[in-house]
Protein backbone atom coordinates (compact mmCIF):
# COMPACT_ATOMS: atom_id res chain seq x y z
CA UNK A 1 0.00 0.00 0.00
CA UNK A 2 1.28 3.26 -1.21
CA UNK A 3 0.74 6.70 0.72
CA UNK A 4 0.86 10.20 0.11
CA UNK A 5 3.37 11.79 -2.11
CA UNK A 6 6.82 12.11 -0.20
CA UNK A 7 8.79 13.69 -2.89
CA UNK A 8 7.66 15.72 -6.24
CA UNK A 9 10.22 16.51 -8.50
CA UNK A 10 9.36 18.37 -11.68
CA UNK A 11 11.61 19.49 -14.27
CA UNK A 12 15.52 18.75 -13.75
CA UNK A 13 18.11 19.73 -15.51
CA UNK A 14 21.65 19.48 -15.64
CA UNK A 15 24.57 20.56 -17.26
CA UNK A 16 28.01 22.01 -17.40
CA UNK A 17 28.77 25.34 -16.07
CA UNK A 18 26.30 28.19 -16.19
CA UNK A 19 25.86 27.91 -19.92
CA UNK A 20 24.25 24.36 -19.30
CA UNK A 21 26.46 22.93 -22.23
CA UNK A 22 25.98 19.88 -22.63
CA UNK A 23 22.77 18.77 -21.12
CA UNK A 24 23.65 16.10 -19.26
CA UNK A 25 20.24 15.73 -17.62
CA UNK A 26 16.56 17.24 -19.05
CA UNK A 27 13.40 17.87 -17.76
CA UNK A 28 13.69 14.85 -15.74
CA UNK A 29 10.00 14.59 -13.07
CA UNK A 30 9.86 12.63 -10.61
CA UNK A 31 6.85 11.65 -8.07
CA UNK A 32 7.46 9.12 -5.02
CA UNK A 33 4.95 7.72 -2.48
CA UNK A 34 5.49 6.96 0.95
CA UNK A 35 5.87 3.30 0.98
CA UNK A 36 6.81 3.08 -2.69
CA UNK A 37 9.63 2.26 -4.89
CA UNK A 38 10.49 3.81 -7.90
CA UNK A 39 13.12 2.32 -9.89
CA UNK A 40 15.29 4.71 -12.77
CA UNK A 41 17.04 2.62 -14.92
CA UNK A 42 18.45 2.44 -17.68
CA UNK A 43 22.69 1.94 -19.45
CA UNK A 44 25.87 3.58 -18.35
CA UNK A 45 25.75 7.06 -18.59
CA UNK A 46 21.92 7.94 -19.16
CA UNK A 47 21.82 10.48 -16.54
CA UNK A 48 20.80 8.41 -13.26
CA UNK A 49 22.92 9.24 -10.71
CA UNK A 50 23.28 12.73 -11.83
CA UNK A 51 19.43 12.63 -10.87
CA UNK A 52 20.00 11.87 -7.65
CA UNK A 53 22.65 13.75 -6.53
CA UNK A 54 20.97 17.34 -7.76
CA UNK A 55 18.14 16.02 -5.14
CA UNK A 56 20.47 16.55 -2.61
CA UNK A 57 22.48 18.97 -4.14
CA UNK A 58 26.02 16.71 -4.43
CA UNK A 59 26.43 17.76 -7.94
CA UNK A 60 30.37 18.25 -8.64
CA UNK A 61 31.29 21.58 -8.73
CA UNK A 62 31.66 21.92 -12.74
CA UNK A 63 27.47 21.01 -13.63
CA UNK A 64 24.98 22.95 -12.61
CA UNK A 65 21.81 21.76 -11.85
CA UNK A 66 17.96 23.96 -12.62
CA UNK A 67 14.99 22.66 -10.78
CA UNK A 68 11.74 23.82 -12.23
CA UNK A 69 9.63 22.70 -8.98
CA UNK A 70 11.23 20.64 -5.65
CA UNK A 71 8.89 19.52 -2.87
CA UNK A 72 8.98 17.32 0.01
CA UNK A 73 6.36 16.58 2.66
CA UNK A 74 7.25 17.12 6.10
CA UNK A 75 6.34 14.15 8.62
CA UNK A 76 2.65 14.94 8.44
CA UNK A 77 2.77 14.26 4.70
CA UNK A 78 2.56 17.69 3.49
CA UNK A 79 4.43 18.62 0.65
CA UNK A 80 6.60 21.86 1.02
CA UNK A 81 9.26 23.78 -1.35
CA UNK A 82 12.80 22.82 -0.71
CA UNK A 83 15.87 23.90 -1.76
CA UNK A 84 17.76 20.22 -2.48
CA UNK A 85 20.87 20.68 -0.56
CA UNK A 86 18.39 21.32 2.57
CA UNK A 87 17.09 17.97 2.03
CA UNK A 88 20.42 16.29 2.91
CA UNK A 89 20.23 14.63 6.33
CA UNK A 90 17.02 16.08 6.81
CA UNK A 91 14.30 13.45 5.70
CA UNK A 92 16.34 12.33 2.84
CA UNK A 93 18.89 9.52 2.54
CA UNK A 94 21.24 8.08 0.23
CA UNK A 95 22.87 4.61 -0.37
CA UNK A 96 25.72 4.55 -2.46
CA UNK A 97 27.32 1.14 -4.91
CA UNK A 98 30.74 1.16 -3.41
CA UNK A 99 30.14 0.99 0.88
CA UNK A 100 34.69 1.01 1.19
CA UNK A 101 34.42 4.60 -0.84
CA UNK A 102 31.31 5.64 1.68
CA UNK A 103 32.34 4.77 4.44
CA UNK A 104 35.16 6.68 6.72
CA UNK A 105 37.79 3.63 7.57
CA UNK A 106 38.78 5.41 10.50
CA UNK A 107 35.38 4.99 12.23
CA UNK A 108 34.02 2.30 13.93
CA UNK A 109 31.17 0.18 12.55
CA UNK A 110 29.02 1.73 15.80
CA UNK A 111 30.32 5.34 15.77
CA UNK A 112 29.22 5.58 11.79
CA UNK A 113 25.97 4.48 12.62
CA UNK A 114 25.61 6.73 15.81
CA UNK A 115 27.07 9.43 14.33
CA UNK A 116 23.29 10.34 12.13
CA UNK A 117 21.20 9.85 15.63
CA UNK A 118 23.68 12.11 17.55
CA UNK A 119 22.97 14.45 14.66
CA UNK A 120 19.15 13.94 15.60
CA UNK A 121 20.20 15.36 19.21
CA UNK A 122 20.72 12.04 20.86
CA UNK A 123 23.53 11.71 24.19
CA UNK A 124 26.03 9.42 23.11
CA UNK A 125 24.66 6.56 25.25
CA UNK A 126 20.82 6.80 23.04
CA UNK A 127 23.15 7.35 19.93
CA UNK A 128 24.84 4.04 21.09
CA UNK A 129 21.98 2.03 22.04
CA UNK A 130 19.84 3.24 18.56
CA UNK A 131 23.41 2.19 16.35
CA UNK A 132 22.35 -1.70 17.55
CA UNK A 133 18.87 -1.46 17.14
CA UNK A 134 19.57 -0.10 13.88
CA UNK A 135 22.39 -2.49 12.79
CA UNK A 136 19.98 -5.24 14.62
CA UNK A 137 17.18 -4.07 12.16
CA UNK A 138 19.16 -4.05 8.65
CA UNK A 139 20.50 -7.89 9.60
CA UNK A 140 23.78 -7.36 10.78
CA UNK A 141 24.34 -10.73 13.25
CA UNK A 142 25.65 -10.10 16.95
CA UNK A 143 25.39 -6.41 16.21
CA UNK A 144 26.44 -5.17 19.79
CA UNK A 145 29.68 -6.95 19.08
CA UNK A 146 30.21 -5.65 15.74
CA UNK A 147 29.56 -1.58 17.17
CA UNK A 148 33.96 -1.88 17.88
CA UNK A 149 34.76 -3.05 14.15
CA UNK A 150 35.87 -1.42 11.61
CA UNK A 151 34.44 -1.19 8.10
CA UNK A 152 37.52 -3.39 6.60
CA UNK A 153 36.60 -5.60 8.57
CA UNK A 154 33.25 -6.62 6.99
CA UNK A 155 32.21 -8.48 4.10
CA UNK A 156 30.86 -6.60 1.10
CA UNK A 157 27.25 -7.58 2.47
CA UNK A 158 27.35 -6.63 5.67
CA UNK A 159 29.49 -3.26 4.81
CA UNK A 160 25.81 -2.55 2.61
CA UNK A 161 23.97 -3.22 5.01
CA UNK A 162 25.56 -0.86 7.96
CA UNK A 163 25.80 2.07 5.06
CA UNK A 164 21.82 1.44 4.79
CA UNK A 165 21.84 1.33 8.93
CA UNK A 166 24.08 4.58 8.79
CA UNK A 167 21.21 5.74 6.32
CA UNK A 168 18.61 4.94 8.45
CA UNK A 169 19.77 6.78 11.92
CA UNK A 170 18.52 10.06 10.24
CA UNK A 171 15.20 8.86 10.40
CA UNK A 172 14.46 9.92 6.54
CA UNK A 173 11.05 9.82 5.00
CA UNK A 174 13.05 8.98 1.26
CA UNK A 175 15.76 6.33 1.05
CA UNK A 176 17.90 7.08 -2.64
CA UNK A 177 19.38 4.13 -3.72
CA UNK A 178 22.17 3.90 -5.99
CA UNK A 179 23.30 0.67 -7.27
CA UNK A 180 23.49 -0.61 -4.02
CA UNK A 181 23.76 -4.27 -4.87
CA UNK A 182 25.99 -4.10 -8.27
CA UNK A 183 28.89 -5.02 -6.38
CA UNK A 184 27.23 -7.68 -4.86
CA UNK A 185 27.30 -11.23 -5.86
CA UNK A 186 24.37 -12.95 -6.81
CA UNK A 187 22.99 -14.38 -3.51
CA UNK A 188 23.86 -11.43 -1.21
CA UNK A 189 22.18 -9.06 -3.97
CA UNK A 190 19.27 -10.84 -3.23
CA UNK A 191 19.29 -10.38 0.52
CA UNK A 192 19.64 -6.57 -0.03
CA UNK A 193 17.06 -6.25 -1.75
CA UNK A 194 14.60 -8.06 0.53
CA UNK A 195 15.94 -5.96 3.45
CA UNK A 196 15.36 -2.65 1.21
CA UNK A 197 11.71 -4.14 0.28
CA UNK A 198 11.27 -5.02 4.55
CA UNK A 199 12.36 -1.23 5.42
CA UNK A 200 9.85 0.46 2.60
CA UNK A 201 7.15 -1.70 4.13
CA UNK A 202 7.71 -1.76 7.43
CA UNK A 203 8.81 1.81 7.93
CA UNK A 204 6.18 3.33 4.86
CA UNK A 205 9.89 4.61 3.04
CA UNK A 206 9.84 5.69 0.11
CA UNK A 207 12.62 4.67 -1.86
CA UNK A 208 14.28 5.66 -5.59
CA UNK A 209 16.07 2.52 -6.50
CA UNK A 210 18.84 3.28 -9.93
CA UNK A 211 20.28 0.47 -11.41
CA UNK A 212 21.33 -0.52 -15.01
CA UNK A 213 19.76 -4.00 -14.67
CA UNK A 214 15.75 -4.57 -15.58
CA UNK A 215 16.11 -7.79 -13.54
CA UNK A 216 16.72 -6.18 -10.44
CA UNK A 217 14.34 -2.98 -10.98
CA UNK A 218 11.21 -5.41 -12.01
CA UNK A 219 12.06 -7.30 -8.84
CA UNK A 220 12.01 -3.99 -6.13
CA UNK A 221 10.26 -1.49 -7.81
CA UNK A 222 6.64 -0.60 -7.87
CA UNK A 223 6.84 2.04 -10.76
CA UNK A 224 9.93 2.32 -13.41
CA UNK A 225 10.79 5.08 -15.04
CA UNK A 226 13.67 4.38 -17.57
CA UNK A 227 16.36 6.88 -19.05
CA UNK A 228 17.93 7.19 -22.30
CA UNK A 229 20.60 10.23 -23.20
CA UNK A 230 19.71 12.28 -20.10
CA UNK A 231 16.10 11.73 -20.73
CA UNK A 232 12.80 9.65 -19.54
CA UNK A 233 11.62 7.64 -22.09
CA UNK A 234 8.90 5.59 -20.95
CA UNK A 235 7.45 5.26 -17.14
CA UNK A 236 4.60 3.25 -15.49
CA UNK A 237 4.03 0.33 -13.47
CA UNK A 238 6.42 -1.87 -13.42
CA UNK A 239 4.70 -5.13 -14.45
CA UNK A 240 2.75 -3.11 -17.04
CA UNK A 241 5.74 -1.12 -18.42
CA UNK A 242 8.13 -4.96 -18.80
CA UNK A 243 5.28 -6.92 -20.11
CA UNK A 244 3.75 -4.23 -22.60
CA UNK A 245 6.75 -1.86 -22.82
CA UNK A 246 5.17 1.12 -24.72
CA UNK A 247 8.90 2.53 -26.30
CA UNK A 248 11.39 0.40 -28.43
CA UNK A 249 13.92 1.54 -25.75
CA UNK A 250 12.39 -0.20 -22.98
CA UNK A 251 12.00 -3.23 -25.25
CA UNK A 252 15.36 -3.27 -26.12
CA UNK A 253 16.21 -3.57 -22.14
CA UNK A 254 14.07 -6.51 -21.87
CA UNK A 255 15.16 -8.59 -24.70
CA UNK A 256 18.87 -7.93 -23.17
CA UNK A 257 17.85 -9.26 -19.73
CA UNK A 258 18.66 -12.65 -18.54
CA UNK A 259 15.36 -14.79 -18.86
CA UNK A 260 15.76 -17.93 -16.26
CA UNK A 261 13.31 -19.83 -17.33
CA UNK A 262 14.44 -19.81 -21.33
CA UNK A 263 17.59 -21.68 -22.19
CA UNK A 264 19.16 -18.60 -24.09
CA UNK A 265 21.87 -19.42 -26.15
CA UNK A 266 22.74 -15.44 -26.60
CA UNK A 267 21.27 -12.37 -25.00
CA UNK A 268 20.45 -10.06 -27.65
CA UNK A 269 22.48 -6.99 -26.79
CA UNK A 270 20.89 -3.41 -28.17
CA UNK A 271 22.43 -2.59 -30.61
CA UNK A 272 24.67 0.39 -31.18
CA UNK A 273 25.82 2.71 -28.38
CA UNK A 274 23.99 5.67 -26.91
CA UNK A 275 24.72 8.95 -27.93
CA UNK A 276 28.14 11.75 -26.75
CA UNK A 277 25.99 13.99 -24.22
CA UNK A 278 26.49 17.38 -26.76
CA UNK A 279 26.54 15.45 -29.91
CA UNK A 280 22.49 14.69 -30.18
CA UNK A 281 21.58 14.82 -33.59
CA UNK A 282 17.91 16.97 -34.14
CA UNK A 283 14.68 14.01 -33.68
CA UNK A 284 14.41 11.70 -31.63
CA UNK A 285 17.69 10.60 -29.73
CA UNK A 286 17.08 6.64 -29.96
CA UNK A 287 16.38 7.07 -33.80
CA UNK A 288 20.27 6.10 -34.63
CA UNK A 289 19.04 2.50 -32.43
CA UNK A 290 15.75 2.30 -33.15
CA UNK A 291 14.19 -0.47 -35.78
CA UNK A 292 11.11 1.47 -35.91
CA UNK A 293 12.72 4.70 -36.36
CA UNK A 294 10.85 6.69 -40.06
CA UNK A 295 11.36 9.89 -41.46
CA UNK A 296 9.00 11.29 -38.82
CA UNK A 297 11.23 10.63 -36.12
CA UNK A 298 14.19 12.59 -37.46
CA UNK A 299 11.59 15.56 -37.12
CA UNK A 300 11.01 15.73 -33.36
CA UNK A 301 12.33 14.61 -30.24
CA UNK A 302 8.82 13.46 -29.01
CA UNK A 303 7.71 14.66 -25.35
CA UNK A 304 6.71 12.05 -23.03
CA UNK A 305 2.77 12.03 -23.07
CA UNK A 306 0.74 9.55 -21.71
CA UNK A 307 -0.50 6.65 -23.31
CA UNK A 308 -3.03 5.99 -20.57
CA UNK A 309 -3.29 6.93 -17.03
CA UNK A 310 0.18 6.44 -15.24
CA UNK A 311 1.92 5.25 -17.74
CA UNK A 312 3.90 7.67 -20.27
CA UNK A 313 6.11 6.88 -23.45
CA UNK A 314 8.27 9.46 -25.46
CA UNK A 315 8.18 7.39 -28.80
CA UNK A 316 5.19 8.70 -31.89
CA UNK A 317 4.81 5.52 -32.75
CA UNK A 318 3.97 4.01 -29.50
CA UNK A 319 0.88 2.34 -30.40
CA UNK A 320 2.62 -0.01 -32.69
CA UNK A 321 4.44 -1.54 -30.13
CA UNK A 322 1.31 -3.08 -28.93
CA UNK A 323 0.91 -6.03 -30.97
CA UNK A 324 4.51 -6.97 -30.33
CA UNK A 325 3.92 -7.13 -26.56
CA UNK A 326 6.67 -9.04 -24.50
CA UNK A 327 5.09 -12.57 -23.29
N1 LIG B 1 31.53 15.79 -13.54
C1 LIG B 1 31.11 15.56 -14.77
N2 LIG B 1 31.50 16.36 -15.80
C2 LIG B 1 31.07 16.14 -17.07
N3 LIG B 1 30.22 15.15 -17.40
C3 LIG B 1 29.81 14.32 -16.43
C4 LIG B 1 30.22 14.48 -15.06
N4 LIG B 1 29.63 13.51 -14.32
C5 LIG B 1 28.90 12.76 -15.20
N5 LIG B 1 29.01 13.26 -16.45
C6 LIG B 1 28.35 12.74 -17.66
O1 LIG B 1 26.94 12.80 -17.45
C7 LIG B 1 26.29 11.68 -18.01
C8 LIG B 1 25.42 11.01 -16.96
O2 LIG B 1 26.24 10.49 -15.92
P1 LIG B 1 25.67 9.62 -14.73
O3 LIG B 1 26.80 9.36 -13.81
O4 LIG B 1 24.46 10.27 -14.15
O5 LIG B 1 25.24 8.28 -15.48
P2 LIG B 1 24.60 6.95 -14.85
O6 LIG B 1 23.30 6.75 -15.56
O7 LIG B 1 24.59 7.03 -13.38
O8 LIG B 1 25.62 5.83 -15.38
P3 LIG B 1 26.22 4.53 -14.61
O9 LIG B 1 25.21 3.43 -14.85
O10 LIG B 1 27.50 4.27 -15.35
O11 LIG B 1 26.43 4.86 -13.17
C9 LIG B 1 27.40 10.79 -18.57
O12 LIG B 1 27.48 11.03 -19.95
C10 LIG B 1 28.64 11.25 -17.86
O13 LIG B 1 29.77 11.07 -18.68
S1 LIG C 1 10.00 8.19 -31.92
FE1 LIG C 1 10.69 6.93 -33.64
S2 LIG C 1 12.91 6.72 -33.36
FE2 LIG C 1 12.05 7.43 -31.43
S3 LIG C 1 11.73 5.60 -30.27
FE3 LIG C 1 9.80 6.03 -31.30
S4 LIG C 1 9.88 4.91 -33.25
FE4 LIG C 1 11.98 4.95 -32.40
MG1 LIG D 1 25.57 5.97 -11.88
Amino acid sequence: MTGHCVLDLEDLSVGCGRAMDPVLVEGVSLRVHAGECLGLVGESGSGKSLTLRSLLGLLPATLHQRTGQLRFSDVDGALHAREPRTLRGDGVSMVFQEPMSSLNPTMRVGDLVAAGARVRGLSAKEAARRAVDLLGEVGVPEPRQRMRAWPHELSGGLRQRVMIAMALSVEPRLLLCDEPTTALDVTIQDQILSLIERLQRDRGLAVVFVSHNLAVISRIADRTAVMYAGRIVEQGPTQELVTHPRHPYTRALIDSMPRAHVAQVRLSAIPGSPPTAGQLAPGCRFAPRCSMADDACAAVDPPLAAVHEGHDSACLHHSLLVKGTVG
